[in-house]
């Protein structure tokens, strides 16, 4: 079947770019000896895995309780669960988990720690973890030079062992248009992070982990020494901000969300059957829009549940019933919003993978 003759919407998977996204981050981390962990939350699709466990990964890296999960169903023995575990569900997961593989918890709260030690203690094993830091996202973490302190509180409890540090340097993404900075932020915020696992180290810590993540930071900035292990996501696919940014060209974005144009009754403004539902309502870090028609130079500047209304370059010359593809803002939602991807080679269709750890 010829890509053309697919049913919309769609949500499509360049095979040819995929490979290539995978192999390029493969060399670039085995370059700097680091291990590559790559986030699970970008692909959502077990075939990915193994292509990227295929390439070298030591593990992958996830956030949320199903992607653990699926993870696990499909056999992957090392995996970095990426957020706080709390609550009965989520401590009863972390500890299950442990038991079918190695699943580093991130903590960054004596809370979370302590209530992680008191559950992993009644099953009786020992829960690795890494402090996580925050190194100028606001997100989770604790500041870099408050690590050694949080180390040293929890060291009494013994059914948790402290392994290494973390951070998720997300706050690159506001450098659109300055690489520059772009490279300054990242290399301050790895330089933050080795800096606390020296301190903790020196309190008597032995860390085998420094682990950094995310794709702007690793297809802009080199690798600095001492860093253990990085875990970016969205180069698996890439995206529009991804493109905004400078971490990708159009030709390296993997996934689009195919579309046809329905109506044509607003001059200049065709409307798509692909809105919300099918790109997620992910922001652009670019002037805006949910995802752009690249052959057309054009934007889909407003989204409805299942509508899209596309705007700018030869967007006016568009017929009801021809086909678009829109590369979504932010791939990682767009993904999300689909129980199904579709697989092509070129213009060929060669299959369809089910997305795994969906909610
Ligand atoms: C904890 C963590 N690590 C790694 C990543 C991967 O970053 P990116 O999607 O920029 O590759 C993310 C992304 O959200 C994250 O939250």
């Amino acid at each position: 079947v010829n890509v053309s003759e697919l049913g919309t919407p769609a949500i499509v998977l360049d095979l040819d770019r995929v490979e290539r996204n995978i192999a390029r981050m493969a060399e670039k981390a085995s370059a700097a000896s680091v291990d590559l962990r790559p986030h699970f939350k970008t692909s959502k699709l077990l075939e990915v895995v193994d292509m990227q466990m295929a390439a070298g990964a030591v593990g992958m890296t996830c956030a949320t309780d199903r992607e653990l999960e699926a993870l696990l169903d499909c056999g992957v023995e090392s995996v970095l669960w990426a957020h706080q575990a709390i609550g009965r569900q989520r401590l009863d997961l972390a500890v299950r988990a442990n038991r079918r593989a190695d699943v580093i918890l991130a903590v960054d709260s004596v809370e979370v720690a302590a209530a992680l030690d008191e559950r992993a203690s009644r099953e009786g094993i020992v829960v690795p973890y890494v402090i996580e830091l925050d190194t100028g996202m606001h997100r989770c973490g604790v500041r870099p030079d408050a690590a050694v302190g949080l180390a040293q509180e929890l060291r009494a409890l013994s059914a948790i062992e402290l392994v290494g540090v973390m951070t998720h340097e997300g706050h690159v993404h506001h450098h659109v248009g300055d690489p520059a900075a772009l490279v300054a932020t990242a290399r301050a915020a790895a330089s933050d992070l080795l800096e606390a696992a020296r301190q903790c180290e020196a309190a008597g810590f032995a860390l085998s982990v420094t682990s950094i993540g995310s794709t702007p930071a690793l297809t802009t900035a080199p690798i600095e020494p001492g860093i253990s292990e990085v875990r970016p996501g969205t180069y698996t696919f890439f995206d529009a901000n991804q493109v905004a940014i400078g971490s990708a060209g159009w030709d390296d974005c993997a996934v689009s969300v195919l579309a046809r144009v329905v109506s044509h009754n607003r001059r200049g403004s065709p409307v798509v059957d692909a809105g919300l539902k099918e790109l997620s309502g992910d922001a652009s870090n670019n002037g805006g829009g949910y995802g752009r028609v690249v052959e057309a130079g054009a934007t889909l500047a407003h989204a409805y549940e299942e509508h899209g209304v596309l705007e700018a370059g030869s967007a006016g010359r568009l017929a009801v019933g021809d086909m678009v593809r829109i590369v979504p803002n932010h791939v990682c939602g767009a993904v999300n919003m689909w129980s199904r991807v579709t697989v092509v080679r070129g213009e060929t269709v060669i299959g369809e993978w089910a997305t795994r750890g969906r909610r």
